[in-house]
C-alpha cells in the first residue's frame, strides 16, 4: 500500500504559497512508487495550487465541502465546485469542524457521499477526546464515528480514514506507539466488517495529531498506518519533507 503524506494547512497561508509544491520537490525529489504527497490549502488557493502542484506530482485537497450540489448556502462550497478546482481529495469531519462548525456524523456521511459522487476521495477524520480516552472509550467512540460517518453506500475503493485523537492535535502530545497500533487495528477491523477484507485491506488509514519529523518514523512503521495527516509541521516544507523522508525509512 502506498503511503499518503498529507498536510492540512487549516486557515493558514496566502497565494504566495503556490510556490510550496516546487519548494517541497526541491527538498524531496519524486518518489511516486511508494509515497503520495497531498497538500490541503484554504479554499481560495485550491485552483492555483492544483495547477502549481500538477507539475510536481503533488495532489491537492480541500478541507471541507457541502453535501448539496448547489443552493442558498452562503459561504459553502459543493463537492462539484471542489472537484472543478482540480482538487482530488477532501478532508471531512475534522475534529475542528465537528467542534466548531456543527459537522455531525450524519452530515459527514452526506458530505462523503457527495464527495464520492463528484469524483473526490474523502478523508474521513475520527478520534476521541481526552475525556473519552481517560474513560477507556477510545475504541468505542471511533467505531461509532466510523459507523455513522461512512455512508451506507460508500465506495470503499475511494476512501481514506484519518485517526486523529482530538487531544493530540496541536498539543505536541501523541498516543503511545502501542495505542496508535491498537486503534488502527481496531479501525481496520471496523472497515473489514463494513466492506469485507478485500476492500478494507486497501483503505489507507492515516494517523494525525502532532506528527513531527522526530516521531514520524516510529508511527509510520506501524503495519496499519498508511500515512499521516499533518497540521503544524506541514506548513513548513522542510519539516514536511523530513516526514516524507522518515516515511521512506519506515
Ligand atoms: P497538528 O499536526 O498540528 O497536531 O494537527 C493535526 C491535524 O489537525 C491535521 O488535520
Amino acid at each position: 500500500m502506498k503511503t499518503l503524506i498529507a498536510a492540512n494547512w487549516k486557515m493558514h497561508g496566502n497565494l504566495d504559497w503556490v510556490q510550496k509544491p516546487a519548494e517541497f520537490r526541491a527538498l524531496f525529489p519524486q518518489n511516486h512508487d511508494t509515497i503520495d504527497i497531498l497538500l490541503c490549502p484554504p479554499a481560495h488557493m485550491l485552483a492555483p495550487m492544483t495547477r502549481a502542484a500538477a507539475a510536481c506530482n503533488i495532489a491537492i485537497g480541500a478541507q471541507n465541502c457541502h453535501d448539496q450540489v448547489s443552493g442558498a448556502f452562503t459561504g459553502e462550497m459543493s463537492a462539484e465546485m471542489v472537484a472543478e478546482t482540480g482538487a482530488r481529495y477532501v478532508i471531512l469531519g475534522h475534529s475542528e469542524r465537528r467542534a466548531l462548525f456543527g459537522d455531525t456524523d450524519a452530515w459527514i456521511a452526506a458530505k462523503t457521499r457527495a464527495a464520492q459522487m463528484a469524483g473526490l476521495i474523502p478523508i474521513i477524520c475520527v478520534g476521541e477526546s481526552q475525556a473519552q480516552r481517560a474513560a477507556g472509550q477510545a475504541e468505542e467512540v471511533v467505531a461509532e464515528q466510523l459507523a455513522k460517518s461512512i455512508p451506507t453506500d460508500a465506495d470503499g475503493d475511494n476512501l481514506v480514514i484519518a485517526y486523529e485523537p482530538v487531544w493530540a492535535i496541536g498539543t505536541g502530545l501523541t498516543p503511545t506507539i502501542e495505542d496508535i497500533a491498537i486503534i488502527h487495528d481496531h479501525i481496520r477491523g471496523c472497515l473489514t466488517t463494513r466492506f469485507g477484507a478485500k476492500t478494507a485491506d486497501k483503505i489507507q488509514i492515516l494517523y494525525g495529531g502532532s506528527v513531527k519529523p522526530e516521531n514520524a518514523k516510529a508511527i509510520l512503521a506501524l503495519k496499519d498506518v498508511a500515512g499521516a495527516l499533518i497540521g503544524g509541521a506541514g506548513l513548513e516544507m522542510k519539516s514536511l519533507a523530513a516526514i516524507a523522508a522518515a516515511s521512506e525509512q519506515a
